[in-house]
């Protein structure tokens, strides 16, 4: 369940001296905590983004805008945050973004996700590239919710395996990202000369397939080098394009989202091919520079019905 602010906060007063050592109180205090305990290349992974960072640094500027001039004197005392989304209600209007690779940050990689986001009954939104596979993390979530990313790959039949087993796995919606069809050209991990995948992190989904292991010469336990390599190739699916957005579409009956549009006119193309939701996204700046998050959720709250959902993230 979700805690209020209040109930956290007397956690740090009530424990006196040792307050300090619950938790860290600021983002930033967070990021210094993960770059003591990580890597160079994990660290710089999570943290580093395409380029120099211009676009990382924009986001964080467009966000600093934002105003807010609440309004006083109303009660407070219940305070909902909650939103439905699709048929379900969700305390806050939050979900955790898919982020791939949990095992170069925790040793139970996303199962540790799995578990907070169950506990806080946020909905997990879980990666194509995770390194536990999408069933082994459906089972330590219950019946809490979860969504499904999908890279769509250049192969329809793995695309069909990877649909009906999220859907048999309890995923109530797939997300379809489309914006790092290629891998973004990213100073830090160049350096570091760290891609995790290469040491077959991130492949929990693409190893347990059953299609995507029909197509190797060798399983993954043999010739891990060739299947990671054959992974990447699906995932890198230069071709994709509305049509294929279309075709997914007709191969489950779950929602499906589109997550890295920034253009208002693909706003509108999304809304015309069926999407039942965007995330509004430019990958945090970690994929490619110089996109704009920020024009396509206007195009799309105009032109969208009830029945469709805007999201955003960096
Ligand atoms: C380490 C890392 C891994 C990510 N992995 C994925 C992924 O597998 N799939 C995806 O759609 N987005 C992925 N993203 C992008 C996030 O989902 C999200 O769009 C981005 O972090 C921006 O949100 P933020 O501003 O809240 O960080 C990843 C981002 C990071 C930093």
């Amino acid at each position: 369940m979700t805690k209020n602010c209040e109930e956290i906060q007397m956690r740090f007063y009530e424990s006196g001296d040792e307050g300090a050592k619950l938790l860290p109180v600021s983002f930033h205090e967070w990021e210094e905590r993960a770059r003591k305990t990580l890597a160079a290349g994990p660290f710089d992974y999570v943290y580093g983004a395409a380029g120099a960072g211009d676009t990382l640094r924009a986001n964080l500027e467009a966000f600093q805008k934002y105003q807010i001039r609440p309004r006083m004197c109303c009660d407070i005392t219940e305070r909902d945050f909650s939103v439905t989304l699709f048929g379900k209600k969700i305390p806050l209007p939050i979900l955790l973004a898919p982020i791939g690779v949990n095992s170069i940050l925790h040793s139970d990689a996303e199962l540790a996700t799995a578990r907070a986001a169950a506990k806080a009954g946020v909905p997990y939104i879980l990666s194509n590239v995770s390194t536990r596979s999408m069933e082994e993390v459906a089972g330590v979530m219950g019946d809490a919710l979860r969504w499904f990313q999908l890279y769509p790959p250049k192969n329809h039949e793995l695309t069909k395996s990877f649909l009906k087993r999220a859907e048999a796995a309890g995923y109530s919606a797939i997300v379809i990202t489309v914006d790092s069809t290629l891998l973004g050209w990213r100073e830090r991990d160049l350096r570091n000369a760290y891609l995790p995948f290469l040491a077959g992190d991130g492949m929990g989904n693409y190893f347990s397939d059953p299609v995507f292991r029909s197509g190797l010469d060798e399983p993954p336990e043999q010739n891990m080098k060739a299947a990671v390599k054959k992974a990447l190739s699906e995932g890198n699916n230069t071709h994709f394009t509305w049509k294929e957005l279309d075709y997914i579409r007709e191969q489950t009956s779950l929602p499906v989202l589109i997550k890295g549009i920034t253009h208002p006119d693909d706003a509108i193309l999304a809304v015309e091919h069926g999407v039942s939701g965007i995330i509004v996204s430019n990958h945090g700046g970690a994929a490619a520079g110089r996109g704009d998050r920020y024009s396509g959720c206007t195009a799309f709250r105009l032109r969208s019905g009830e029945g469709q959902r805007t999201c955003s993230d960096g």
